[in-house]
């Protein structure tokens, strides 16, 4: 007997079928013990050559690609079928989703309501931050004329590169219901933690703004001078409503829980307040860009053999210490219930500091597999790292 999820999935290809009034279908969300082969695959008709082709777009939550199919070589339900807990069918009079639980049951919601069709083939990729937004100038990435200036231009990539990597984690976290839909009155609070002249902060705000959502955000970082000059510009920019400023120590701040947590670059163990921050106050999502390491490269004295050999070489051991570091951050978030991934989020031309530690909050108990990984590693190195203590991790 077909279950609730077969039939659902059979009317969603029946809607996906129908080119003339589809409008859009989104596939997002990892249903449990499956793995996905995109972060998010998005689907719409469109118009090429006068010919009706499907347009996919596969994400892995940094680089999207794209390929236009015909309708007629499209199978449907084997994309519906790849493991995603959450299908969104748009038409032109409605859309259905299809929520699939931890159980492989269908949560299945119809909605009425009148979409349009765009069957545009080459949007353009728009860049998220016009240079010559105000904010950029105030903040001194771009000049008097909206030009980014040459020596800000890598930090201006940068910042562009982590919203390119935030939004579509935070759509797929609401559209996966692990965060709320924000409103003005529940507005999205986005901690950026040692926010230093907060160009990622005002671009974190003002981009979510411009896509109508609604936002707080706090910039918190160590010095005084940070928080009287970034609030001066929020004031200027007549947005001192919804963005704040702190001149506090991450690990000793008065606000005490945020939505998201971002974190370009705060320095050495800065990093490992802001994540043990974020985790005791619940945070759902994390996007860390960790800075230098230097808290195990200094505790890397009894190295087990035989990976002294890649520790007798003090480049090759500062490179390690680095990795150890943020593999031993991914792996504790992840016993800690977080869904973690370790990424690259820009060239390693704008900065060697170009990895992310991307997390959200799944409230997974941990494997015992994991945790015996994990002890094992500290003690065999004899290292114990600063996120452990911050967090009581057992040793
Ligand atoms: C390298 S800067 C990065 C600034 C900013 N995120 C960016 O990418 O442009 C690091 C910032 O972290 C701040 N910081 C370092 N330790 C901190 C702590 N324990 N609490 C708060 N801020 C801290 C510093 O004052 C500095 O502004």
């Amino acid at each position: 007997m077909a279950t609730e999820l077969d039939l659902a999935i059979t009317k969603a290809c029946e809607v996906i079928s129908d080119t003339s009034t589809l409008v859009r279908v989104v596939l997002s969300g990892r249903r449990r013990n499956m793995t996905v082969p995109f972060e998010r695959i998005d689907l719409r008709p469109v118009l090429i050559k006068d010919e009706i082709a499907l347009q996919i777009s596969q994400s892995d939550g940094r680089v999207t690609t794209v390929k236009n199919v015909a309708p007629k070589d499209f199978q449907a339900r084997s994309y519906l079928e790849l493991g995603y807990a959450n299908i969104l069918v748009e038409h032109t009079s409605g859309a259905l989703s299809i929520r699939i639980t931890k159980k492989g049951e269908a949560q299945v919601h119809e909605e009425k309501g009148t979409r349009e069709q765009n069957l545009d083939h080459d949007r353009k990729k728009a860049r998220l931050l016009d240079s010559s937004d105000p904010f950029l100038i105030e903040v001194g990435i771009s000049d008097s004329d909206g030009r980014v200036k040459p020596s800000r231009s890598d930090k201006y990539i940068q910042v562009e590169e982590f919203l390119r990597l935030l939004v579509p984690t935070l759509n797929s976290a609401i559209e996966a219901k692990q965060i709320s839909k924000p409103t003005l009155v529940n507005p999205l609070v986005i901690a950026d933690l040692g926010c230093g002249s907060a160009y990622l902060t005002f671009a974190v705000h003002q981009y979510l703004r411009s896509i109508d959502m609604p936002v707080h955000v706090i910039g918190i970082d160590i010095r005084p001078e940070s928080l009287k000059r970034n609030t001066e510009i929020a004031k200027k920019l007549g947005i001192a409503e919804t963005i704040e400023f702190k001149a506090e120590a991450i690990d000793q701040t008065s606000l005490t829980s945020c939505d998201i947590a971002i974190a370009l670059h705060a320095c050495d163990t800065a990093t490992d307040d802001a994540i043990a921050w974020a985790v005791n106050g619940g945070a759902k999502l994390l996007l860390i860009a960790p800075c230098c390491q230097h808290d195990l490269q200094t505790q890397m004295s009894q190295v087990p053999e035989p990976w002294n050999l890649l520790t007798k070489h003090g480049l090759m051991k500062e490179r390690l210490g680095d990795l150890m570091t943020d593999a031993l951050r991914a792996q504790i978030l992840k016993l800690v219930g977080y869904r973690t991934e370790v990424i690259e989020f820009i060239g390693g031309e704008h900065t060697p500091r170009n990895i992310m530690i991307r997390a959200v909050l799944t409230s997974a108990k941990a494997e015992a597999k994991d945790i015996e990984n994990y002890k094992k590693m500290l003690e065999e190195w004899k290292i114990d790292p600063a996120l452990a203590s911050r967090l009581n991790i057992i040793k």
